[in-house]
C-alpha cells in the first residue's frame, strides 16, 4: 500500500449527486478490479473508501455518490486540487480460467468496480451478461458502460428496461436461461445478500464486494469486521484487508 498526493484532473457531475473523479495515478503498484482506495478529505480524521472504477498508466477514476459531508466536500474538488490517497487496498475479484459464462450484477454506484472487472474479462474474451439496475433511467449511466457486452437493464419505476429491481430480473432469468459459471455482484447490501443466497441455492460460485464502514482501511483498527463461516463455526474477517471481495456463501449476514 502506498500514500500519494494526486492532482485532480476532472470532477464531473454525471447525474444528480453522482460524480466521476479522475486524478493523477502516482502509484507504483497496479490497482486490480475489486480493489479500492482511501481518500483523505479536509476536516475529516477518517479517510473515505471508494472502489476503483478505471485505471490507466497516468490516471485513476472513481464513481461516487454524494451521501454525506465527506462526499459533499469531494464533489467540490476542482482540477488542480491535491488529494491524499491511500491504495491499492483490499483484494481483487477472483477470476478463474474455467469461468466462461459470467453474470455481473450491479446496482447504483456498486457498478464502479464491476465495470473495471468487465473490461478485464472482455480482454479475456469471456461471455459476459451484465445486469444493471437503478431507481430510474436518469441513474443508469449508459455512457460509461463498456461496449461488446450483453446488458440487461431494470429500473424500479419502469422508465427503462425491465420494471422492478435487478434482483427480480436475475431471479426470473436464472430459471429460464442456462446458468452462469460464476456471478460477480456489487451494490446495496440487500442485493448482495439476495444474490449470495441465490448463488448458494443454484450452486453457482459468487463473489460480492462489501461496502462496510471503515476506519483505517489497512487492517489495523478492526472497525470493519464481518462474520464469515469457517469449518468449526464462524470467524471475524476484516473487510478492508481480507475483502472487500468475499465469496457469497461465506458471509454471515447480520
Ligand atoms: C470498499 C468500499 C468501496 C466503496 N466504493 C464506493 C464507490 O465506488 N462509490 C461510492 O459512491 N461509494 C463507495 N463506498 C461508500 C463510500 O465510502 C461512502 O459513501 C462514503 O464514505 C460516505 O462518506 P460521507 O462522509 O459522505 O458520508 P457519511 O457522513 O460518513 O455518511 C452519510 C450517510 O451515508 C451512509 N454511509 C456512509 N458510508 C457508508 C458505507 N460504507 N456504506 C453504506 N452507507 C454508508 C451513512 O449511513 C449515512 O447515512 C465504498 C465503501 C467501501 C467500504
Ligand atoms: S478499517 Fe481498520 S481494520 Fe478494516
Amino acid at each position: 500500500m502506498e500514500i500519494k498526493n494526486c492532482k485532480v484532473i476532472k470532477n464531473q457531475k454525471i447525474a444528480e449527486k453522482h460524480f466521476i473523479l479522475k486524478f493523477e495515478n502516482k502509484f507504483s503498484k497496479e490497482f486490480l478490479p475489486g480493489q479500492f482506495l482511501m481518500v483523505a478529505l479536509p476536516h475529516f480524521y477518517l479517510r473515505r473508501p471508494f472502489s476503483v472504477f478505471k485505471v490507466n498508466k497516468n490516471t485513476i477514476s472513481i464513481l461516487y455518490k454524494v451521501v454525506g459531508k465527506g462526499t459533499e466536500i469531494l464533489s467540490k474538488m476542482k482540477k488542480g486540487n491535491i488529494l491524499n490517497i491511500l491504495g491499492p487496498c483490499g483484494n481483487e475479484f477472483n477470476i478463474e480460467q474455467k469461468y466462461e459464462n459470467i453474470w455481473i450484477i450491479g446496482g447504483g454506484t456498486g457498478i464502479a468496480p464491476l465495470i473495471f472487472l468487465s473490461e478485464k474479462l472482455k480482454r479475456k474474451n469471456k461471455n459476459i451478461t451484465f445486469f444493471y439496475g437503478a431507481r430510474n433511467k436518469n441513474l443508469l449511466f449508459f455512457d460509461i458502460l463498456p461496449a461488446g457486452i450483453e446488458y440487461v437493464f431494470s429500473t424500479n419505476d419502469g422508465s427503462y428496461g425491465y420494471k422492478g429491481t435487478i434482483f427480480s430480473i436475475v431471479e426470473k432469468m436464472i430459471k429460464k436461461e442456462e446458468k452462469p459459471d460464476v456471478i460477480y455482484c456489487g451494490g446495496p447490501e440487500l442485493l448482495l445478500q439476495k444474490v449470495s443466497s441465490l448463488s448458494v441455492r443454484h450452486k453457482i460460485p459468487s463473489f460480492i464486494t462489501l461496502e462496510n464502514f471503515m476506519g483505517c482501511g489497512m487492517g489495523v483498527c478492526y472497525g470493519c469486521v464481518i462474520k464469515v463461516k469457517e469449518q468449526n463455526g464462524w470467524e471475524y474477517k476484516r473487510v478492508c484487508k481480507d475483502g472487500a471481495i468475499f465469496r457469497g456463501e461465506e458471509v454471515i449476514w447480520q
